[in-house]
């Protein structure tokens, strides 16, 4: 298979701290391959990287075979972005935003109009074509960078937290255009602290922790892998938790404590269930693991500032 995006042994150190310590990943092509992560982890500092936007400490990155480090020109000129902070120009429209742009890749007046024009009505923003930028929602600021990243018709788009801070609906149809854009062929490296969104368009996930990446595949492995594919949640008090571990000793299950509530999982939740009921008849919830519960369990359930 192809591979669009190769990093070995990838550093970032600010003044002598390390943010990224040492980190190998690689993205084929067509592949939507998504660094999930809690704040701090070092997604945006590593896509930065692959962007040629921060310097690389140590170790490289490829993109299409070339060298970030040696060749940030032309490896820009072939990958769209789509930052974090939403970075478009205020005073300008939604039409000016985007031919702006089209100048950095020199893109032809007349070319860049018709492209704009194709852009606009992809993110379903033709209607707003000459509003400001500060009349758009959240939802079709995001859509706009979406259609900014495209203007230069890249073959690979890295997206730092596409969908951060949006209601639902306006979520849906961004998940719902990075699909179409996948189904063209388009490579999508994204960082996200939305399971939803991870499980939604990913293929592959790195899960990022401290600078490292801890764990790594598609969704569903990484959920059988680490969690099975049940969990019962009990709000239990810690010695009633005792207890219903006790009459669960013949059984295959792992379990974590947090705060009020008891975590089992387990391959074999249903009859896990059956055997606490006897024991507890309430505030007992069976479901399906998730991502969240990977993500929970290898990164820990303290809050992260
Ligand atoms: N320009 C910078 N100078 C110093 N430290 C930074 C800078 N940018 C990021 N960091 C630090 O690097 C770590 C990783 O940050 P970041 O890559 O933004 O994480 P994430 O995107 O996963 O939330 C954080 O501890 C952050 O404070
Ligand atoms: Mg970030």
């Amino acid at each position: 298979m192809d591979v669009v995006v190769e990093a070995r042994n990838l550093v970032k150190e600010y003044n002598s701290h390390r943010v990224v310590k040492g980190i190998n990943f690689s993205v084929c092509k067509g592949e939507c391959f998504g660094f999930l992560g809690p704040n701090g982890a070092g997604k945006t500092t590593t896509m930065s990287m692959i962007i040629c936007y921060t310097p690389i400490t140590k170790g490289n990155v490829t993109v299409f075979g070339l060298d970030v480090g040696r060749y940030p020109k032309k490896v820009k000129q072939k990958i769209g972005v789509i930052p974090q902070e939403t970075n478009l120009d205020p005073d300008l429209t939604v039409f000016e935003n985007l031919m702006v742009y089209a100048r950095y890749f020199n893109i032809p007046k007349k070319v860049a109009r018709n492209r704009v024009k194709e852009l606009l009505s992809f993110v379903q923003l033709s209607d707003k074509r000459d509003e400001v930028i500060l009349r758009l929602s959240g939802g079709m600021k995001r859509r706009l960078l979406i259609a900014r990243s495209l203007i230069n018709d890249p073959e690979l788009i890295i997206l730092d937290e596409p969908t951060i801070g949006l209601d639902p609906q306006a979520r849906h149809l961004i998940w719902q255009k990075l699909r179409q854009l996948k189904a063209h062929g388009t490579t999508m490296v994204l960082s996200t602290h939305y399971m939803e969104e991870a499980a939604q368009l990913c293929d592959r996930l790195a899960i990022m922790d401290q600078g490292q990446i801890i764990a790594e595949g598609s969704p569903n492995h990484l959920i059988t892998e680490f969690v099975g594919t049940e969990v019962i949640e009990i709000r239990s008090d810690g010695q009633e938790s005792n207890y219903i571990l006790d009459s669960l000793k013949e059984h295959q299950f792992s379990f974590e404590r947090a705060a009020d509530t008891l975590f089992l999982y387990s391959r074999e939740g249903g009859r896990l269930v059956q055997k606490i009921k006897e024991v507890k008849d309430e505030r007992i919830i069976y479901r399906p693991a998730t991502l969240e519960d990977v993500f929970l369990k290898l990164t820990g359930r303290e809050l992260k500032e």
